[in-house]
């Protein structure tokens, strides 16, 4: 695996709710880096009003970073950002909605990904389809089908994507759950008896909890919550209505909040998501549940990812991605059409979405951005996701087989593909027949075939890109000898 490629993930959403959340199945796609920008419209004079609510921390960063990319290449428009403050949209939608009725739309607005767009303005028909456009951009060879799947109706592109954030993310204070010795949890019984000893260590109100604004923030806490009581396709099918709310798996993830919300903060209806940040930053409250908008947050306010701050999966919900896909679209009757088309392209671009993103805390939704610039969390959650089939949770570490699934490591090659795996030996002996379900093969002597390397000469890092650069192709007999006694030179040139 080179430094510059990461995974991406294959969806298998169904189009969100309350914050947008679709829940994917991932997969092992690499996008490799590339150079590029998008190509310019008929834009040029004039004005651009683009609306939203991005106007917290991080997120009005990253939407700053595009007006940057268009003023670039329109100098001559004026855009006017008409955010709406609010996390989640929650008053944001209020006006849209409005507006939009009054016969007064923006030039564009940000709208989630699935049925928020679909079973809405389009179906409202208030809409322009984006599909020339999308096919002039060649974003499908750009952007994966399952998220061009969730802006699409009948035929047509209705929106272009500009991320993919995580719904399912617990953050934590690093530093002061280290000091109380106690580790992020993975379970949701774990982080019950995590916010009890905190409590017990002096932290009144360990769980940071915000509901400002619609209570969204909660109904997210319950989406991750029944995602880790049900799995994805018991949630696709409570969100589909092919499952009650009363099954007793959605019980079960309304009894583990139960079990939470006496450890949250009180004043929750006053506090936003960003408000809910800051008390893990002021060290009051150690733990928040929240998308990984929570990141654009903390790194805007200089927390440093893995030593401020860390992140699991919300408790259960390991191998899940609940994701949460922004878009931008083209209603009908934008006052300034033309402007509104130039901004979509930059919404869709690589250099868009590469200053975007990192700002943001999202990932891009195309799949050629160079992770470099990315903050080390963005880039080992997609290290972390070299799995093909993530309904197989990962193997904790003192446990992996070199063999993969040959050793009895489901998590392993060629399920997956980890830096450890010992891909020759395990491809070696299923060519002799020894496979896990061929077990009669898999005996002496193919059991032992192998190229005599059973591990790496050199560790692996503890951050991206985590394997050591790779040795010369053109080294012969052996370990590396030093032909120029007195030097330390290890050039291959210097080789005999
Ligand atoms: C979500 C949105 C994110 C972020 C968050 C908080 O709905 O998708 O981009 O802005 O709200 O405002």
């Amino acid at each position: 695996m080179g430094n510059e490629r990461w995974t991406r993930r294959q969806f298998v959403g169904r189009a969100g709710k309350t914050a947008g959340g679709v829940v994917l199945g991932l997969s092992l796609a690499d996008f490799l880096a590339a150079c590029g920008t998008s190509s310019p419209g008929t834009a040029g004079t004039g004005k651009l009003e683009i609306f939203s609510w991005w106007t917290g921390p991080g997120e009005k960063d990253g939407l700053a970073e595009m007006f940057k990319i268009y003023k670039n290449k329109y100098p001559n428009v004026t855009i006017t950002n008409s955010a709406v403050a609010g996390g989640a949209g929650s008053t944001a939608k209020a006006v849209l909605a409005t507006r939009m009725q009054g016969g007064r739309p923006p030039d564009s607005f940000q709208v989630h990904a699935g049925q928020e767009l679909i079973a809405s303005w389009v179906k409202a028909n208030k809409m322009e389809a984006i599909t020339s456009i999308w096919n002039s951009e060649g974003w499908d060879s750009k952007i994966p089908k399952d998220l061009k799947d969730i802006v699409s109706s009948n035929g047509d592109v209705w929106s272009v994507p500009v991320n993919v954030h995580r719904g399912n993310a617990l953050w934590y204070n690093k530093k002061v759950l280290d000091s109380k010795g106690v580790s992020p949890p993975d379970t949701p019984e774990q982080l019950t008896s995590a916010l009890s000893s905190l409590k017990a260590k002096g932290i009144a109100n360990p769980l940071a909890l915000a509901s400002k604004g619609g209570n969204w923030q909660v109904q997210m806490l319950l989406e991750n919550n029944i995602l880790a009581a049900g799995g994805a396709d018991f949630y696709k099918n409570v969100m589909s209505g092919k499952a009650s709310f009363t099954d007793a798996k959605v019980v079960q993830a309304l009894t583990w909040m139960k079990q939470w919300l006496p450890y949250a903060n009180t004043d929750n209806s006053s506090i936003d998501w960003d408000e809910a940040d800051n008390r893990l930053i002021a060290g009051t409250a150690v733990f928040h549940i929240m998308g990984d908008w929570a990141k654009g947050d903390f790194t805007s306010k200089n927390w440093v990812p893995n030593t401020d701050f860390g992140v699991v999966p919300s408790p259960g919900t390991k191998g899940k991605y609940m994701i949460v896909c922004d878009t931008f679209g083209l209603p009908k009757g934008a006052p300034d059409r033309d402007n509104a088309v130039g901004w979509l392209k930059v919404c869709g671009s690589q250099e868009g979405q590469a200053a975007f993103n990192p700002k943001k805390g999202s990932i891009p939704a195309r799949t050629d951005v160079s992770p470099s610039g990315f903050d080390v969390i963005a880039q080992c959650d997609n290290a972390d996701e070299l799995r093909l089939n993530v309904s197989i949770p990962p193997t904790p570490a003192d446990k992996m087989s070199r063999m993969g699934v040959l050793g009895g490591d489901n998590a392993g090659f060629p399920n997956g593909r980890r830096p450890a795996d010992d891909v020759v030996d395990i491809e070696l002996r299923a060519l002799a027949g020894g496979t896990p379900f061929t077990p009669a093969y898999n005996v002496s002597p193919n059991n032992a075939l192998g190229d005599g390397i059973d591990k790496n000469d050199t560790p692996f890092f503890s951050t991206f890109p985590f394997l050591a650069s790779p040795h010369p192709g053109n080294e012969v007999g052996g370990p590396r000898v030093n032909s120029n006694p007195g030097s330390t030179n290890l050039n291959p040139n210097n080789l005999p």
